[in-house]
């Protein structure tokens, strides 16, 4: 393992306040020792209880965990609930008008939705999705903007124990359309437009797109939420296909009895990047996921009735899941959800959110922090930010530096920050400080939350002591990703390789742990990029370029950006022969459009290169790490002996 080292050295601790402790849900670092210790003396009892007392059962489970078919773990198997009766039908009537939802739409108009209201909203959208046949197990594809609608139709969704599975809506068509096709989604919905930053993101006219590529035998509908006037927002209309979302509720009734699923129904599907071309639809249960989102809210947010909780993830990936449609509103909680960009119409949009709304906990991502940063390190000064008591981050290693100005700038020097380390896979949080027992370090997510087991291991499954290795989870824990959809031999693969005889959770990502035993994240083992906190396969972005018909070969690495994480750089060979000056540019400039239609705009190149070939190994092996040396502008220290074609690693230097 000598080639994963540490080369951070962070002294720096920050206790919690006493008053903090105090107040805190798990107070102390004993009240954490001992629900740790609950967990590794009775394990099963230990989830059993929290499943209990955390969830609302309409038939209680008699078994906690079945092994039977390891890795594919069941919980609370023979239960039966419904998650979106747990998130909006038990605090009905006591918090029925209690706000659930603060939307705050991009030009800064405000919608506020109690739970009695949203109760009414998820209930007409389920039952219109129940007249348009949609039952128990049929997948739906959720492509909208970040609004109240994108939460209500999650929830319908899970009211009726369909499986939805969100798209962001940064996707393009060509990746909308895998996914429908994968999924076998029988319905889209979507909005005739998003608005974000003062643009019009055309996400019913990127629908249409998708379906025109063929292939959607399975769709039948697509339902379309007005969220801006038609006319400026021109889409077609597809008769018999689209209808309006209004519609379709118009004479609905306004309760919907939920359907009781089985705890370890699929509640839903989300497509996450690995490191083959193909997208990994991560399908996580009903119960066991909803308790962890639970669990994580009450210990690692330490959420109180009267907070005003803000994640400022879309509901596209699985913050915005967890944290958005799930998390809050199974506590019971008001949360405040935002249309657009932190940088509209300035940088201090964020502060003047939490000002306005008196946001106490901020949950955001090192790449967001950073950019305002660099674009307005001063404005958060200018905001009245007394109302935060909890800041947390998600997505990437934040680099302390970064950490300090939002502990003392953001916080005020007086909240704790909870850096949450987790994955698509897992859910919910794995690693993070539960902020009224654990002493943070900026730059480490420091411990397992109560009753996962992380571990650090060798390429052999042995425990590394000291050092970086494999960050693994050995015990199965309830919010894990059941299978990956249509694929359980990828799912086994993928996250149980036989190295670890099966039984180890592998998380992708490699860490090391100080002397206090606390974890450090160390970035990705597979060729996995991390760009502004989200996840992309170097696979996925070579594919689409080499897809481009002036392309024949493409190889894509990452190289630390100061402000997105990594950036993206890729190494191309034409077909034809390799361009320079102005037709360079312009090719240039072409492809990056091309990947930004092929996949999305998160994933264009920030730097493209050509040769006349890739270093490759003797077996064909393209040297990803001489080129990730390339891009980042270093000196090749490595054998280049076996390179058929030396002259081309001066040509990959070049830019055009
Ligand atoms: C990275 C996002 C360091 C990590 C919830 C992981 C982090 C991948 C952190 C999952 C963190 C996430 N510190 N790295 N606090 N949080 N990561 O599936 O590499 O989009 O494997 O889930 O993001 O990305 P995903």
């Amino acid at each position: 393992m000598s080639t994963i080292d540490s080369i951070l050295t962070e002294n720096r601790v920050f206790p919690p306040s006493d008053d903090f402790r105090r107040r805190a849900r798990v107070s102390g670092r004993e009240a954490y020792d001992a629900l740790c210790a609950e967990a590794a003396t009775d394990y099963e009892g230990f989830w059993g209880r929290q499943a209990r007392e955390q969830l609302a059962w309409h038939k209680p489970f008699t078994q906690v965990l079945d092994e039977s078919d390891a890795p594919f773990y069941r919980w609370f198997h023979d239960g039966e609930l419904n998650v979106s009766h747990n998130c909006i039908d038990r605090h009905l009537p006591l918090l029925a008008n209690k706000v659930a939802l603060i939307f705050e739409s991009d030009n800064g108009t405000v919608r506020r939705v109690t739970y009695a209201e949203l109760s009414r909203l998820v209930g007409r959208f389920a039952n219109g999705l129940k007249s348009l046949g949609v039952t128990k197990g049929d997948r739906v594809i959720v492509y909208m903007p970040m609004s109240i609608e994108a939460v209500v139709a999650m929830q319908a969704c899970a009211r009726l124990g369909a499986i939805h599975s969100v798209v962001f809506g940064g996707f393009s068509a060509k990746s909308l359309n895998e996914r429908i096709i994968d999924a076998k989604a029988r319905l889209v919905i979507t909005a005739n437009a998003g608005i974000r930053g003062g643009k019009v993101v055309p996400l019913k006219t990127t629908t249409d797109e998708a379906v025109a590529m063929g292939g959607c035998d399975s769709l039948e509908r697509v339902v379309v939420y007005r969220r801006a006037e038609e006319k400026d927002a021109p889409i077609e209309w597809h008769r018999g296909r689209d209808l309006w979302w209004h519609d379709l509720v118009a004479d609905k009734p306004d309760v919907c009895e939920p359907t009781w699923v089985g705890a370890d129904d699929p509640l839903f599907i989300l497509y996450t990047s690995g490191s083959t071309g193909k997208p990994k639809g991560v399908q996580h249960s009903s119960a066991g996921y909803l308790l962890g989102a639970v669990n994580s809210m009450n210990w690692v947010f330490d959420y109180k009735p009267d907070d005003i909780f803000w994640c400022t993830a879309d509901v596209g990936w699985i913050t915005g899941h967890s944290y958005v449609a799930y998390g809050p509103l199974a506590v019971g909680g008001t949360q405040v959800i935002f249309e657009g960009v932190p940088t509209y119409p300035d940088a201090g949009r964020f502060w003047q959110m939490i000002e306005r709304h008196k946001v106490s906990i901020f949950y955001t991502a090192p790449t967001a922090i950073r950019s305002l940063i660099k674009l307005g390190g001063d404005l958060p000064k200018r905001h009245d930010l007394s109302s935060l008591r909890l800041l947390g981050t998600v997505g990437e290693p934040i680099n302390p530096e970064a950490w300090m100005w939002y502990h003392e700038q953001v916080g005020g020097g007086r909240c704790p920050i909870v850096d949450t380390w987790w994955q698509t896979e897992t859910g919910s949080h794995m690693l993070a400080p539960l902020p009224g027992a654990i002493a943070t370090k900026p730059g480490s997510c420091t411990l397992p939350l109560p009753g996962i087991m992380a571990d650090i291991v060798d390429e052999t499954g042995a425990k590394v002591e000291t050092g970086g290795g494999f960050l693994v989870i050995t015990r199965p824990f309830p919010s894990q990703v059941r299978t990956l959809w249509g694929d359980p031999e990828r799912f086994k693969k993928s996250y149980f390789p036989e190295e670890y005889q099966g039984r180890y959770y592998l998380a992708g990502d490699s860490a090391h742990r100080d002397d206090d035993g606390y974890f450090w994240i160390m970035g990705r083992i597979d060729d996995v990029l991390n760009v502004s906190g989200h996840r992309l396969g170097t696979m996925e972005v070579e594919s689409a370029l080499v897809a481009n018909p002036l392309v024949a070969e493409a190889a894509v690495v990452g190289r630390p950006d100061p402000l997105k994480g990594e950036a993206i750089v890729a190494f191309v060979v034409l077909k034809g022969a390799r361009p320079s000056g102005e037709e360079g540019k312009r090719i240039i400039a072409d492809l990056r459009e091309w990947v930004a239609k092929e996949i999305g705009a998160i994933a264009k190149p920030e730097d493209i290169r050509f040769g006349d070939n890739l270093p490759k190994t003797r077996s064909g092996k393209i040297m990803r790490r001489l080129l990730r040396a390339i891009a980042r502008g270093e000196t090749i220290t490595q054998d280049v002996s076996t390179l058929e074609n030396p002259a081309i690693l001066q040509q990959l230097q070049e830019s055009v």
